[in-house]
């Protein structure tokens, strides 16, 4: 199978790395990928979210699957521009891609689909949003309605720091505060039908012990040994066949990864928001457990003939990753320092590292930060505590000027079972 991964993440590389593995993939291709990608497929610089160009690269590499790994070029229509090409694509039309792009819409079709989710309500002016605000209380959770990276978010217990985001943004959902751990769970869907993968937790907040503010996420790990039985079920039945219903009904068939964002809270499971994509960094822990070869399995789903029985076979174990982030992220990260140490850390026993925001500089081929997480540093082992190690040692041996880390990315829930 000839195929195609549009984006340039660690979360690309991580598809990308798994669909190099699958003996399936005959030829794997990058648009834009990145150093770390090109190690194993041929890059392709071009816009990922401009339809015509993807389209025209797509016919031209005789691509058999499209696997779109950012939001943007969902939004953009790529989707549905590579399927009325007759190109297999795994992800989502424009329009059902609002699930993500939209915070109303996501609550719209939550609301007609029964899915628990927490109260909200949608603010278009100042005195609407004093009045919502005033409804639910502290702490406030205030929301930009447009696309933000997982950045348009402010949780917070100052009144006024609330009000202010919600007059910088245009229009704001403000909603109920969840309590509770968080959960992210990703459904393979062919617009009818859904197979979970095993969920994971992601750690949004730039400092250790949740401190500082949001970001697209420092690090993953999976399993969650602290997951109640059944819970994979429960959301299946309760929010991810529900969604994939109404937005069926609705002749928006839902075709890619459904990432629920879950809040466990003590009144029960509640979205917190969905994506329209594989999260970033959970991806890379989930596909590093998954044993069962991942390019037939994304095809079905991009062509509508996805086995709902399917129960993809997973390797025993654990994963857990650890973002380098550059100096200044989540803010104004700092480009163009030279990163060192990246053969030293995938010598390290269980570990591997999968580039993110990374470049050769032009002039002498060094490779360079060129975004604000630049490294996703994965490490495995027989259980978390062990891939925690292995991430650990291979992180300290990245060398980055300024750049930070988490250093308790999956601590609890490894201290927990041991
Ligand atoms: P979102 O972009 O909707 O995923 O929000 C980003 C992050 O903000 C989430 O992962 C949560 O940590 C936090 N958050 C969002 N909505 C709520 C909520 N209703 N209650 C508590 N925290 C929230
Ligand atoms: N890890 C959070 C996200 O991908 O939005």
């Amino acid at each position: 199978m000839r195929v195609l991964v549009l984006g340039s993440g660690g979360r690309e590389h991580a598809l990308a790395r798994a669909l190099h593995r699958d003996p399936a993939v005959t030829a794997l291709h990058c648009a834009p990928g990145n150093p770390g990608t090109a190690e194993i497929a041929d890059n392709h610089q071009l816009d990922p979210a401009d339809p015509a160009a993807v389209t025209e690269l797509a016919a031209r590499l005789r691509v058999e699957l499209v696997v779109v790994g950012p939001e943007a070029p969902l939004v953009a229509g790529v989707g549905d521009a590579l399927r009325a090409a007759g190109v297999p694509c795994f992800g989502p039309d424009r329009e059902a891609a609002r699930i993500e792009g939209s915070k109303a819409f996501a609550k719209e079709i939550m609301s007609a689909a029964g899915v628990p989710t927490a109260d909200a309500r949608v603010c278009g002016s100042r005195a609407e949003a004093e009045a919502a605000l005033d409804a639910f209380g502290p702490p406030y959770v205030v929301k930009d309605d447009g696309l933000a990276a997982g950045k348009g978010v402010v949780v917070t217990e100052d009144r006024a720091a609330a009000l202010a985001h919600a007059e910088a943004c245009e229009r704001v959902v403000i909603e109920e505060f969840l309590d509770g751990p968080e959960v992210s769970l990703f459904a393979l869907c062919d617009g009818r039908h859904a197979v979970p993968l095993p969920p994971a937790q992601d750690f949004k907040r730039a400092l250790d012990g949740d401190a500082g503010p949001n970001t697209g996420g420092m690090g993953a790990y999976t399993p969650l040994p602290w997951a109640p039985d059944g819970l994979v079920d429960e959301v299946m039945s309760t929010v991810v066949q529900p969604t994939l219903d109404e937005l069926r009904r609705r002749e928006t068939p839902y075709v890619g990864v459904l990432y629920a964002g879950l809040a466990l809270t003590s009144r029960g499971v509640r979205v917190v928001e969905f994506n329209a994509r594989f999260g970033d960094p959970e991806t890379q822990v989930v596909l590093d457990r998954l044993a069962t070869p991942i390019a037939t399995l994304l095809q079905a789903c991009a062509i509508g003939g996805l086995d709902p029985d399917l129960r993809p076979e997973w390797h025993p174990g654990a994963a857990v990753t650890v973002v380098v982030a550059a100096e200044g992220y989540p803010a104004s990260p700092t480009k163009g320092d030279e990163i060192t140490g990246l053969a030293e850390a995938d010598a390290v026993d269980g570990a591997y590292v999968l580039q993110a925001g990374t470049k050769l500089d032009m002039s002498d081929g060094r490779l360079v930060a060129s975004g604000g997480r630049v490294l996703s540093v994965v490490g495995t082992g027989a259980d978390l505590a062990q891939a925690r190690a292995a991430a650990y040692r291979a992180v300290s041996e990245i060398g980055l000027r300024g750049s930070h880390h988490r250093t308790d990315i999956a601590l609890k829930a490894a201290e927990a079972v041991s």
